[in-house]
C-alpha cells in the first residue's frame, strides 16, 4: 500500500464524519435518530434563484469555462461589490478587492496555501470551526490555538495575544458571527482587529458565512472600517442566507494584495464556478431579500424552543445572538463526548460534542436548527422527558 502524505496523516478525524458514523450505528440498532449535528439548511433555495439557474443553464455560452475563470465573472464580482455596499457600507473595487469562491470553505483553504510556509505560525481560536485547523495542517504550518471564554462573550481579546507570538504569526482566523459559539463581534472589535493586523503584519481572516443570520443586533463586516490597506480579508457565502449550500458559491473580499495572492493559488487549482450558478448568484444578491427575514424568524422560533427545553432540564443558558446553532452548556463535571453519547442513548438525539471545536469547547454541545419543525419538536419532547441532569 502506498503511504499517504504526512499532511494527510496529521489531520484530525473530521468531526462530522465521526458524527455520521455514530448516527449510522444507532440507526442500525433500530433507534429513530434525530440529528441536530450538521448545519445544512432544510429550507429550499428561493424560486427566483432556481429559475435564473434553469434559464442560464440552457445558454450554451454558460457551458464552457466561465469568463474570467478562477476570478469570477465580472458581472458576479460587480454584484458582490453592490451587495457589500448595500449591506455593510463597504466600498470595493471589483477588480482589486473581490474574488468569487467555491464557498467560503475554499477561501479558508486557499489562503493557507497562499501564505503559510512549513513552520509558519497560524493562530486559530479555540473553539473554532474545524476546517481552519485542517487548512493550516495542509500548508505545514505551526498551529497555535487561542482560547476563547464565555465570560468575554467568546470574543478574542487582542491584548491577550503575546507580542512575540503576534510578531511570528502570519494568519489569524476569526469567524463572527461564530460557529460554534454563536457570538457576534461589534464594530470596535473590527477596528482593533485591523490595527492589530497592521501592527504585527499578520493577516486577519474573518470567515463570515453567517452574516445574514442574526436575531437582534446587526452583524458587522470586518471591512466596515473601510481600511482596505490593512491585511484583512473576509470570506462570505451564498450557502446560508439563500439556502444554497450545495451550489458552492461564495466570495473573498478585502485587501488587494491578499486577493491577488488567493487568485494566484486559484488560477493554478480550479477553473471557477459554473457560469449559470454565477448568474443565479447575481439574482440571489440583487433580487428580493424578504425570504431572509422569514428565514431568521424561523430560526428564532426554533432557537427559542431549544433554549426553553435546555432551561427546563436545569441547564441555564442565554439566547444565541446569531447563526443557526445553539451552543448549550452541559452538566458540570461531564465531558462533551460523554454527554453527547448519554443523550443519544437516552433520546436518540444527536448533538455535536463541543470538544470537536477545541478543548475549550468541552463543556458545551452544539445543536443545529436546520431541521424540520416536527423533528425538532420531537427531539425537544424527548429531551424534556428525560428531565433534569
Ligand atoms: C464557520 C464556517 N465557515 C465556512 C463554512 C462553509 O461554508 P461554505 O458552504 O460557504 O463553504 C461553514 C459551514 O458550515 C461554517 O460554519
Amino acid at each position: 500500500m502506498v503511504k499517504v502524505a504526512e499532511r494527510v496523516e496529521q489531520l484530525p478525524p473530521y468531526l462530522f464524519v465521526q458524527i455520521r458514523q455514530k448516527e449510522r450505528e444507532a440507526r442500525a440498532r433500530g433507534i429513530d435518530v434525530i440529528s441536530l449535528g450538521v448545519g445544512d439548511p432544510d429550507q429550499p433555495t428561493p424560486g427566483h434563484i432556481i429559475d435564473t439557474l434553469v434559464d442560464a443553464a440552457r445558454d450554451p455560452a454558460m457551458h464552457v469555462y466561465p469568463p474570467d475563470e478562477e476570478r469570477g465573472m465580472e458581472i458576479f464580482r460587480a454584484a458582490i461589490a453592490r451587495w457589500y455596499k448595500r449591506r455593510f457600507e463597504v466600498t470595493l473595487d471589483l477588480d482589486k478587492h473581490v474574488l468569487a469562491l467555491i464557498g467560503s470553505k475554499e477561501g479558508n483553504h486557499h489562503i493557507a496555501l497562499a501564505y503559510l510556509d512549513p513552520g509558519d505560525v497560524a493562530l486559530i481560536p479555540d473553539p473554532a470551526y474545524p476546517a481552519y485547523v485542517a487548512s493550516a495542517i495542509f500548508a505545514g504550518a505551526q498551529l497555535v490555538r487561542l482560547p476563547l471564554h464565555a465570560e468575554h462573550g467568546w470574543l478574542l481579546r487582542f491584548q491577550d495575544i503575546p507580542t512575540d507570538l503576534a510578531k511570528r504569526a502570519k494568519i489569524l482566523w476569526l469567524n463572527y458571527p461564530n460557529n460554534p459559539t454563536t457570538a457576534l463581534a461589534p464594530q470596535h472589535f473590527w477596528k482593533e482587529a485591523a490595527e492589530w493586523a497592521q501592527a504585527f503584519d499578520t493577516i486577519v481572516v474573518n470567515d463570515f458565512p453567517y452574516s445574514e443570520i442574526a436575531f437582534d443586533e446587526p452583524t458587522v463586516s470586518a471591512l466596515s472600517t473601510n481600511r482596505l490597506d490593512a491585511p484583512v480579508v473576509e470570506f462570505n457565502s451564498l450557502s446560508k442566507p439563500y439556502n444554497m449550500t450545495g451550489w458552492r458559491i461564495g466570495m473573498a473580499v478585502g485587501n488587494a494584495d491578499i486577493i491577488a495572492a488567493l487568485r494566484k493559488v486559484k488560477e493554478n487549482t480550479d477553473s471557477g464556478i459554473f457560469g449559470a450558478i454565477q448568474r443565479a448568484g447575481i439574482e440571489a444578491l440583487d433580487g428580493p431579500q424578504d425570504h431572509i427575514t422569514s428565514l431568521v424568524q424561523l430560526y428564532r422560533r426554533r432557537r427559542d424552543l431549544v433554549v426553553e427545553t435546555w432551561r427546563s432540564i436545569g441547564l441555564g443558558m442565554k439566547h444565541p445572538q446569531a447563526t443557526f446553532y445553539v451552543w448549550a452548556p452541559i452538566p458540570q463535571g461531564m465531558h462533551s463526548i460523554e454527554f453527547a453519547g448519554a443523550l443519544l442513548e437516552k433520546t436518540g438525539v444527536v448533538v455535536t460534542p463541543g470538544i470537536g471545536y477545541g478543548n475549550h469547547g468541552d463543556h458545551y454541545v452544539r445543536m443545529s436548527l436546520t431541521i424540520a419543525d416536527d423533528r425538532l419538536e420531537e427531539a425537544m419532547r424527548r429531551i424534556k422527558a428525560v428531565g433534569q441532569w
